[in-house]
């Protein structure tokens, strides 16, 4: 097994993890969902969902990572379920379709800092024509993929672990700075309140099914890629206080990061929140579009820097999460298909790639990738274009892979056999409170909550079929 490499301390896989966790998840898409699902209401519904269903998942996906040293694949295979590999096969697909889009607005975020460095503020304005643009955009997706392919290809400890060193602190120190400035403009308090104090009428089960997906976005679950992770970790690490400095890293990134977002927002809506909700608004553009202007309106060179240290900010954030998508389909290809790591991630970095195209070209360029679900007939829940349609789509089998992990590890593996994993490098786990909520959540509430809320967002978002409304 020592040729797979491994982190080098606790920490390191600490930071490793975390650094997939936190990207654009937490600052691109959390503050426009929270927009979008009525702020504060929002908020807690994730930070339950969080806590309660996801952190479970996280402990036993990395556990079954470490059990096995293996890759999704092989993990389900090594435990003596070959029919079960199924869920690691989903797994692989589903990072590569997140990473096929995600390194796109990871391209943007990277464009928005070369434009933010020259002072080009107008950017927010021009941003339909920035992302169709396809030789701008798709010259900044090919620098961000080789970036991510660069950093895998110097192996666990010194590519992934060695980044996540270095981009991790320089992260929180910026965000933290920003958010310091971001509470000094005017009207900053009408947007922490607007973030903060809940408004319940505003909840529905578009709201709770959006607070989970973005709660296993956020956590990177569902896709094995803590399996994947996991199985690089040391045998008497603590999985348990790892998985909730991971938990509590990410959460705490994207709280901060809304109390970065909302007072800029505020201060560039003179304070009426209200806005924040109406259709049209907020989404993918929440960021791209109103933050440039809020740079603008800061004005000469203190503009300049907090534009350039945001979208520097974003990058960074987001190339932790690509480097930690790119390693779940290499680790696949090197240890079930017995292929040098460095031939693996330029092969799979340039597939990646190549399916990347139609949520490049989807941006306006291309009629048929940008109004992709209205011309493939899929209900207007979804946004019209290829990139959000395959971004709506990963999203769901992220609930269903979480819901088929829990499932399969308190019921076909069996839960003794997960707790004697866990309780390595965790001394008097058995008779901790902690296992007498894993025995719930793991073998009872997640599977069961993960598999009707996957049923219920399939069928809103993809058939068109309300199942809620039908029964109330
Ligand atoms: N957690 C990342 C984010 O919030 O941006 C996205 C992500 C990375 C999802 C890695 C899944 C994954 F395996």
């Amino acid at each position: 097994m020592a040729s797979r490499g491994g982190f080098s301390n606790k920490l390191g896989f600490i930071l490793a993890a975390a650094g997939s966790a936190v990207g654009l998840g937490n600052i691109w898409k959390f503050p426009f969902e929270v927009g979008n699902g009525g702020g504060a209401a929002f908020v807690l519904l994730y930070l339950s969902f969080c806590f309660i269903l996801c952190f479970p998942v996280m402990i036993t996906e990395i556990a079954i990572g470490r059990k096995t040293s293996l890759n999704p694949v092989g993990a389900f295979n090594a435990l003596g379920f070959k029919n079960w590999n199924i869920v690691g096969k989903l797994g692989i697909l589903c990072g590569v379709l997140i990473l096929s889009f995600y390194n796109v607005v990871a391209g943007w975020a990277f464009g928005y800092f070369v434009e933010m460095v020259q002072g080009h503020f107008d950017i927010g304005q021009k941003f339909g024509g920035f992302i169709s643009n396809i030789v701008k955009v798709g010259g900044y997706a090919v620098i961000f993929m080789f970036s991510t392919a660069f950093i895998v290809s110097k192996g666990v400890s010194g590519g992934i672990e060695k980044a996540a060193k270095i981009l991790m602190p320089t992260l929180i120190i910026m965000i933290l700075g920003l958010v310091a400035y971001a509470m000094t403009l005017p009207n900053a308090t009408k947007g922490i309140s607007f973030y903060l104090v809940p408004d319940f009428s505003e909840i529905n089960i578009n709201v709770i099914g959006g607070a989970l997906r973005q709660a296993f976005f956020s956590l990177s679950l569902g896709m094995g890629a803590l399996i994947t992770y996991g199985s690089y970790v040391g045998k008497d690490d603590n999985i348990v206080s790892s998985a909730a400095y991971i938990t509590l890293m990410d959460v705490g990134i994207a709280f901060i990061a809304g109390l970065m977002i909302f007072p800029f927002v505020a201060f560039n809506l003179g304070g009426d929140m209200q806005q924040v909700t109406e259709p049209g608004f907020g989404g993918p553009g929440l960021i791209f579009v109103t933050l440039p202007s809020v740079f603008e309106n800061i004005g000469g060179a203190l503009g300049i820097i907090i534009g350039s240290l945001f979208f520097l900010l974003l990058s960074f954030a987001a190339l932790t999460s690509t480097v930690s998508l790119l390693e779940v389909p290499v680790a696949y290809v090197v240890d079930e298909h017995k292929v040098n790591r460095n031939k693996a991630v330029w092969l799979v970095a340039g597939i990646i790639f190549i399916l990347g195209i139609p949520s490049l070209l989807s941006g306006g360029y291309s009629e048929f990738f940008s109004n992709f679900s209205r011309i493939i007939g899929v209900p207007e829940v979804i946004d019209g274009d290829f990139l959000s349609f395959v971004a709506a789509l990963a999203d769901v089998l992220l609930l269903l892979g979480g819901c088929l992990i829990v499932f399969f590890a308190g019921h076909v593996w069996k839960k003794h056999n997960l707790d004697a994993e866990i309780s390595q490098g965790f001394e008097g786990y058995e008779k901790s409170f902690v296992k007498k909520f894993l025995n719930f959540t793991i073998t009872i509430l997640s599977p069961i909550i993960l598999a009707i809320l996957f049923i219920l967002v399939f069928f809103n978002n993809f058939i068109g079929i309300d199942i809620m409304s039908m029964i109330s």
